[in-house]
């Protein structure tokens, strides 16, 4: 039964689809099947796996708006061992389709149930809003939510905010909701604002927050325009590393044993 993780955060830029990506690709690097779900109408996930997004006729719109099954949606890449739900630009409009029908919450959920068995982790990567949406992809998040979290200025604020409306999610939707962990992202070593940042942060939400933390670095932004995650472009690189540790820490977490 396939692990279920959610990259949420209200905030764009904080790093959602880059650890989506980059944290799939290590999972799957280390031996885990992993199926990437790009649930963002900007199909940024499905555009950093090299697959342009206006050739998508089968993909997690159909699947949310029940047009055809998820799994005929699905792009195997045998190269890079993980499979891909790609968005297209007509998720756009699944916001203002899905609000008339019945389960209009539960619609993910419901899609990526029949691939629960074929995969160890499913990554679902959200819209930086809290569109019905986003409420789609933590009402899937059947092991947690991962959150991204920018080492800048107001990050507590942001965090606080988002841990908010879990809150309301679990009192309205869905009671199990757990976060899985926060992982601080775009870090500046020379920067003590960084360092403020991710000490905060771990104050508040003690035991919550991941040790590995990424660093800013420019092969990770550059990585996409490659249509490669950072494990395929620059493996040596401290982004690389950083991402590397975090699958070690995720699959530590959950209990995977890796041989050797
Ligand atoms: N650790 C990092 N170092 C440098 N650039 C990064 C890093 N993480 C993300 N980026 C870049 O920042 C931008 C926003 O990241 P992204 O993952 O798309 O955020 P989100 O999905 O939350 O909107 C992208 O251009 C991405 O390549
Ligand atoms: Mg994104």
């Amino acid at each position: 039964m396939a692990r279920i993780y959610t990259m949420v955060n209200q905030k764009g830029g904080v790093g959602k689809t880059t650890t989506a990506i980059n944290l799939g690709a290590y999972l799957a690097k280390l031996g885990q099947r992993v199926l990437i779900v790009d649930l963002d109408p900007q199909a940024n996930a499905t555009s950093c796996l090299g697959v342009d997004k206006h050739t998508i006729k089968n993909g997690t719109y159909e699947a949310l708006l029940g047009i055809t099954q998820a799994s005929t949606g699905l792009l195997a890449n045998p190269g890079l061992g993980l499979t891909l739900l790609p968005s297209s630009p007509a998720l756009a409009g699944a916001e203002v389709e899905l609000v008339s029908q019945q389960s209009r919450d539960t619609r993910l959920k419901q899609a990526l149930e029949p691939l629960a068995d074929r995969y160890d982790y499913i990554m679902i990567d959200c819209p930086p809003s809290l569109s019905l949406l986003t409420v789609n992809g933590l009402v899937a998040a059947r092991d947690g939510v991962i959150i991204p979290v920018q080492c800048e200025y107001l990050a507590l604020e942001g965090v606080g905010q988002l841990m908010l409306t879990l809150q309301r999610i679990r009192q309205s939707l869905y009671p199990g909701l757990k976060v899985r962990g926060v992982v601080m992202t775009m870090f500046e070593s020379r920067a003590h604002l960084s360092s403020d940042v991710v000490g905060e942060i771990r104050k508040h939400f003690p035991d919550q927050v991941f040790e590995s933390i990424v660093p800013r670095s420019i092969r990770l932004a550059e990585a996409p325009s490659y249509g490669l995650p950072i494990s395929a472009y620059a493996p040596s690189s401290a982004g690389a590393l950083a991402y590397l540790a975090l699958a070690k820490e995720v699959l530590a977490g959950d209990g995977v044993v890796l041989p050797h």
